[in-house]
């Protein structure tokens, strides 16, 4: 059967992140693309001057910019990128009240307007955020899913690859945990090209490659002074939007709200998850060494006092 209509992809925040995600999702048709920002000239502004490279990138997608909730009606897909960027020296944490309350606006209008939709949160301090967004949105565990474990393992692979010299097509590595400095890389489930780490990279080396993998989103903050990351944070939030809207049944490392997975409940954490066309299908629980689990828990310690330090604040 020929489909009539295109998806829809909404992207919430027009700054350096979510105008990244409309330009990767536009530019490979993935959806019609709308973007929101309470800033109505940045979106309109940045939605035309997109929807004006469609005759040169070739890409038939339509791109416009809002500041109105009641166009993202009919989404398949919301992502949320609005929020505070994190300045030099400043954690994610430290964004945890101003983006909260952020977040918790945009969880109204997406509620009031778009409430079939499955959403994909970015903005940070992540886990946090996440949990934000679904106690204000009311939808089910599978409607609400968080990105970073994308972002961190991408970050992991860059630098296993570069350290290797090896195509980071052949790496395959992923990290769960909190989106934090606690997150939780995991070597022994790395491979390249089906061979372990230890094959090419001295254990010195995967420690200190883990270390900056902890550390990849300040050492981008650091440099760039003025913000952080975009271009793989929303290549990340694009590839989770694909996985849905695709009905892709793919496994990738998200934060999910676990419902007593790794003994923990009603806290979003970064998992395996596997996404489908009705958001996150299920959560691939693994079996963790000690030292591992040692980890995930230390992780998820961190992850419970942000949510706990925001239950406790007036947003
Ligand atoms: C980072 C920010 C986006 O990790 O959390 O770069």
């Amino acid at each position: 059967m020929i489909e009539h209509k295109r998806k829809k992809l909404s992207v919430i925040g027009s700054g350096f992140v979510g105008s990244t995600c409309a330009h990767w999702a536009a530019s490979q048709e993935l959806a019609d693309v709308m973007l929101l920002d309470i800033n109505e000239g940045s979106a309109k502004g940045k939605a035309l001057d997109l929807a004006q490279a469609a005759p040169v990138m070739n890409f038939n997608s339509l791109v416009s910019g809002t500041s109105q909730y009641k166009d993202i009606a009919n989404s398949d897909v919301i992502i949320i990128t609005a929020g505070m960027a994190r300045k030099p020296g400043m954690s994610r944490d430290d964004l945890l009240k101003t983006n909260a309350s952020i977040m918790k606006k945009v969880c109204q209008g997406i509620k009031e307007h778009a409430p079939q939709s499955i959403v994909i949160v970015v903005s940070n301090p992540l886990d946090a955020m996440a949990f934000v967004a679904k106690e204000t949105l009311g939808f089910p565990a599978n409607r609400v899913i968080g990105m970073a474990g994308i972002l961190d393992s991408a970050r992991f692979k860059t630098f296993i690859a570069e350290a290797a010299n090896v195509s980071v097509e052949d790496v395959h590595a992923f990290v769960l945990g909190g989106h934090g400095d606690t997150m939780v890389p995991m070597p022994n489930h790395c491979s390249i090209g089906g061979a372990p780490l230890s094959s090419f990279l001295s254990k010195e080396k995967i420690e200190s490659i883990i270390d900056r993998t902890r550390k990849g989103g300040a050492e981008i903050v650091g440099l760039l002074k003025t913000g952080s990351a975009y271009y793989a944070p929303a290549a990340s939030a694009v590839q989770m939007a694909t996985a849905i809207l695709k009905n892709q049944h793919r496994v990738l490392p998200c934060a999910a709200f676990l419902q007593g997975e790794y003994g923990v409940k009603d806290l979003f954490l970064g998992v395996l998850c596997q996404l489908g066309g009705t958001g996150l299908e299920k959560v691939v629980e693994l079996k963790l060494n000690s030292t591992e689990q040692s980890q995930l828990d230390n992780s998820v310690s961190a992850v419970k006092e942000l949510v706990n330090t925001l239950k406790s604040m007036d947003y």
